[in-house]
Order: C-alpha cells, then sequence, then structure tokens
C-alpha cells in the first residue's frame, strides 16, 4: 500500500463564510481582520487548511459570487495588507489558506464586461457569450439560470443576449477565448505568488458549454414546487468533455507551485463526478464530493454509496468528503442535533479528505429567516421553495454575549436565539459537547495515519449499523454507526472476515460509558458512532 504525503490528503479542511465568522469593525459583516483574529480558536480545534468564501471587490449581488476585480479585496472584508497578516499568521500556526476562485462568471460591472457590452465589434465582445436573437426573436436556446428565469439577458444596445448561469449581474466568460483563460491563470499567479496553498474553483463543471448552444432537453421527472433549474436536464450548458482540457491547464499552473491544492466544486452525479480527476489524474485533485449532504441517511444506502464512490475512483486519485457548505441546509437540521454527531464521527473517519463547514462543530441549525428578511438572491427570485441560503450563512456564535461576539454592530443576518447555550465557549468546556467531540475526532485523525491515509473496508452488519474498517500496517480501527433513534445490535456472524482480536473503546458520540464491549453480541446506544482500536 502506498501512502499519501499531501497535507491536502492527511488534514481537515475548514470553510469559514467570511461575511458571517467574526466582524472585527463592529459593520455587522465579518472580515479578514476578523478571520485573523479567531485563528487561535482554528489552531485548538485542529484543523488544517482554512478555505474562504470570495473576498474580492463585488457588488454583492450573490455575495461576492460576483467578482468585479479578481485582484483585490473588498474594502467590506479588508485589504490586500490585512490579506497578507492573514496569510502570514495562518502560516506562523501551520494553516494553509485556500481561496475561492470564481472563473465561471464576473460581475457584471467587472471591467472586461463593461468594454464587452459596449461594442459588438469590441476587443472583449469575445470574453463573454454573445449571441443573436433565436430565428423567431427571443432568447437564443432555452437555457435556464441556476437561480430561476431565462439564463439570457438581452442587451438593448447591440441587439444582443448574453448568457448567465446565475444572476444576470453574473455574465458567464467565455472559456473558449484564449485570452479569457490567460487572463484568468494570471489571476491565479498572482494569488498563488501571495502565498495562498490552493483554490477552490467555484461551479468548474460550468466552465465550457456546448459549443452550437443546442437546447436542453426536458426532465420528464420534474416537480412541481422545485426550483425552476430543474425543468430542464442541464446536459448541453455544462459538464461538457472540453472542460478537462481546461482544468488541467489550471492543474499545470498550480504544480509549478510545490505543495499546492486544485479543488472543483462539482455537483455532479458520481460516475460524471469522478471524471474531474482528469485523465491521468491531470483534473481537480479533489473534485468536491457532495454525496453525504444528499444521500439517504441509512446505513444501506450509505454503504452502497461509499462503495460506488470507492470504486469509481480513478487509480491514485484521493477521496474526500463535504458534510456542509454555505448553499446547503445543515446537517444539524437535514438529520437533527443527535445524528448531526454521528455524522461528525462518519465524516472524520472515512477514508478522503473531509471539509467541514463553520459553525457545524458547534452544531447550529439552519436559522430561520422572518419573512421580509431575506438576502439571499435565490431566495429573493424563487421565494418559498426552500432554497434561500440565509439560513445556514448565519453568524458564527462565540460566546453568549451582544451577538455570541460576532459584532458589536447590527449582523447582516439575524442570529439563532440559542447561542446563550449554543457558542464555542460554552461547548469547549462542556464535556461530551459536539464541539469537544469534533475536537477529539480530529486530534485522533492526525494521530493515527491509519485513520487519515490509511485503507478503508466495509463491513457488513446486515442491519441499521454503517460499519467499516480503518486500517495501515500497524494500527486496525473499527467504526460503528447507528443510524437510528434505537439501540442496536451489531450482528457481527454477517461478516466472517470480522474482528479478531480484543477490541477496545477510543471514542463514542456517547462519551466514556461503562459498557461491556466485550459482550457478544455488541450493542450500541441510540444514535450512538463508535470508534474500535483493535489489537490482534
Ligand atoms: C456556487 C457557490 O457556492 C454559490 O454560493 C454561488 O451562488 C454560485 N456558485 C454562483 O457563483
Ligand atoms: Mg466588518
Amino acid at each position: 500500500m502506498t501512502l499519501a504525503t499531501d497535507w491536502w490528503q492527511r488534514g481537515v479542511i475548514y470553510h469559514v463564510y467570511p461575511r458571517s465568522f467574526q466582524d472585527s469593525d463592529s459593520d455587522g459583516i465579518g472580515d479578514l481582520a476578523g478571520i485573523r483574529s479567531r485563528l487561535d480558536y482554528l489552531t485548538w480545534l485542529g484543523i488544517d487548511a482554512l478555505w474562504i468564501s470570495p473576498v474580492y471587490p463585488s457588488p454583492m449581488a450573490d455575495f461576492g459570487y460576483d467578482v468585479s476585480n479578481y485582484c483585490d479585496i473588498d474594502p467590506l472584508f479588508g485589504t490586500l495588507a490585512e490579506f497578507d497578516a492573514l496569510v502570514e499568521s495562518a502560516r506562523a500556526r501551520d494553516i494553509k489558506l485556500i481561496l475561492d476562485l470564481v472563473p465561471n462568471h464576473t460581475s457584471d460591472r467587472h471591467p472586461w464586461f463593461v468594454e464587452s457590452r459596449k461594442h459588438r465589434h469590441g476587443p472583449k465582445r469575445d470574453w463573454y457569450i454573445w449571441r443573436d436573437p433565436s430565428t423567431g426573436g427571443g432568447p437564443p436556446n432555452n437555457w435556464l439560470s441556476n437561480f430561476g428565469g431565462s439564463a439570457w439577458e438581452y442587451d438593448p444596445v447591440s441587439g444582443q443576449y448574453y448568457y448567465h448561469a446565475f444572476l444576470k449581474e453574473q455574465p458567464d466568460l467565455n472559456w473558449r477565448n484564449r485570452e479569457v483563460r490567460n487572463a484568468i491563470y494570471d489571476v491565479m499567479r498572482f494569488w498563488l505568488e501571495r502565498g495562498v496553498d490552493g483554490f477552490r474553483v467555484d461551479v468548474i463543471w460550468h466552465l465550457i458549454k456546448d459549443a452550437e448552444f443546442r437546447d436542453n432537453p426536458i426532465n420528464r421527472a420534474y416537480q412541481q414546487g422545485r426550483p425552476e433549474i430543474e425543468r430542464l436536464l442541464q446536459i448541453h450548458s455544462a459538464d461538457q468533455p472540453e472542460v478537462h482540457g481546461v482544468i488541467a491547464e489550471m492543474r499545470r499552473l498550480i504544480e509549478r507551485y510545490p505543495g499546492r491544492v486544485l479543488i472543483g466544486e462539482i455537483y455532479l452525479p458520481l460516475n460524471r463526478l469522478v471524471a474531474y480527476y482528469g485523465e491521468g489524474l491531470s483534473g481537480a485533485h479533489l473534485p468536491f464530493n457532495f454525496q453525504l449532504i444528499h444521500a439517504g441517511w441509512n446505513a444501506r444506502t450509505l454503504a452502497s454509496m461509499i462503495n460506488e464512490y470507492e470504486t469509481a475512483l480513478p487509480k491514485g486519485g484521493w477521496p474526500n468528503w463535504v458534510l456542509g457548505n454555505h448553499d446547503q441546509h445543515r446537517v444539524a437540521t437535514r438529520l437533527g442535533a443527535d445524528q448531526a454527531r454521528v455524522a461528525a464521527v462518519l465524516l472524520l473517519t472515512l477514508r478522503g479528505t473531509p471539509t467541514l463547514y463553520y459553525g457545524d462543530e458547534i452544531g447550529m441549525a439552519d436559522v430561520p429567516i422572518p419573512p421580509g428578511s431575506a438576502r439571499d438572491p435565490w431566495e429573493l427570485r424563487e421565494p418559498g421553495l426552500g432554497v434561500g441560503r440565509d439560513p445556514q450563512r448565519t453568524p458564527m456564535q462565540w460566546d453568549e454575549s451582544l451577538n455570541a461576539g460576532f459584532t458589536t454592530g447590527k449582523p447582516w443576518l439575524p442570529l439563532s436565539d440559542d447561542y446563550a447555550k449554543c457558542n464555542v465557549a460554552k461547548l469547549a468546556s462542556t464535556d461530551g459537547s459536539i464541539l469537544r467531540l469534533y475536537r477529539d475526532l480530529i486530534d485522533l485523525r492526525r494521530r493515527h495515519r491509519a485513520l487519515s491515509i490509511g485503507g478503508f473496508r466495509l463491513i457488513t452488519t446486515g442491519g441499521e449499523i454503517l460499519a467499516y474498517e480503518r486500517f495501515d500496517e500497524s494500527e486496525r480501527f473499527q467504526v460503528f454507526l447507528n443510524l437510528t433513534r434505537e439501540p442496536q445490535r451489531i450482528d457481527e456472524g454477517a461478516d466472517p472476515s470480522g474482528a479478531s482480536g480484543a477490541r477496545a473503546l477510543v471514542l463514542s458520540t456517547h462519551g466514556r460509558v461503562e459498557r461491556d464491549f466485550k459482550a457478544q453480541p455488541l450493542t450500541l446506544e441510540e444514535n450512538e458512532g463508535a470508534i474500535f482500536k483493535i489489537s490482534n
């Protein structure tokens, strides 16, 4: 067995939504100085890398995913000098810093688009996707915006439409244009030279669209009440074969800077997702794997999904797992508080790099947004469907002081009512809290190579327990997760190659309760996740 050694394979990635982590200047919006002031916490928690959502100058139509200048910092978040200070402080603590790169689209206020829009024959016209109206008039094809409505915006000056996969304020760049590619590669070099350790590339599977702009087919399985984008199957507007050539160029660029990582945001079924490792691993180091967010939460479904993923991985491709992000309802809301703890054990003991979303480690749940207070543009465009992303983007809860210690101003989104109970200060000093569980799991993973970079094998239990082994040459662990609200017995007879040797409890979501783990059959409490060390 070859053991991987890169930090992005061994380590744990922590995702911060900068608007909501820590405010340093009382404007109610988190910022870079705020993040820097909380690095001690991240060190205590034990994470290895920090990924921050975009902090570039932006009109904030999509809260920073509409970039108007790729090589600066929005004054809301700070300055380039403050950014450099963050890089330096993070490095001093051995924390890597990953930036969000948004190459699929710019803001409509980006000078490139302003120029492109000016004249039909201008030098930057081809940097974006401009098309004539269809023969009968109207948009060039049926493509839909991910936030609802047509993906085409008419520009009366030139009589053409431009394409936007997201908001009309986010025109898509034309990645078939060499100058566009080079311009974004310059941006990547700008930040790599400044010391960033890699990029999470926004909607990387969208970069190239069908050369003929064919209509997307109707999705016959569309259900009323679902977002409009689901009316069509996105087969021509994204995931085109040529995208892999682009990603390979990004990868080659990254490779010139030792120790950096290329992560791709990709929402596709498993068989399509793994293509983003690229031919001969020339693609993303880590095509984000969101399967845990969407899979049914029961042993059978998870086991087959994990198995499918492990099997589909290309040779040498390194797995990764994501439990939450700023676009998804929080894990504590999806699964409930008890299973959120089991999910933590799963995330941090699976084979592959774990990415965790700020606040999940203290069990933050979605925060209801009062009617009329929504900020997320998707919610504002398709209200009432539950697509709004504000609930999972609320301020981090640090302590029980005013606004949970997030800001002394007026927070840009409401805080959860429960912050007096659910906050870092309180949970850090509470035995058995979810925060202590996360910290213990991260620590355990760091101390045992078997758990970080070791092998993986599912154990068949035949029941409601998800079970697997992690091992290297010198150690073997077994993880048992009870995904139900009833105690469960582990049917060990179901797996003839199961444990032999003594089993010692290393960690349980239920703490170090005195129980007879040598008893047969072994029983797990309701909602219990347990890690055992096996000695032969
Ligand atoms: C994916 C980002 O994660 C999401 O927040 C954003 O709205 C879209 N890309 C558009 O950039
Ligand atoms: Mg601020």
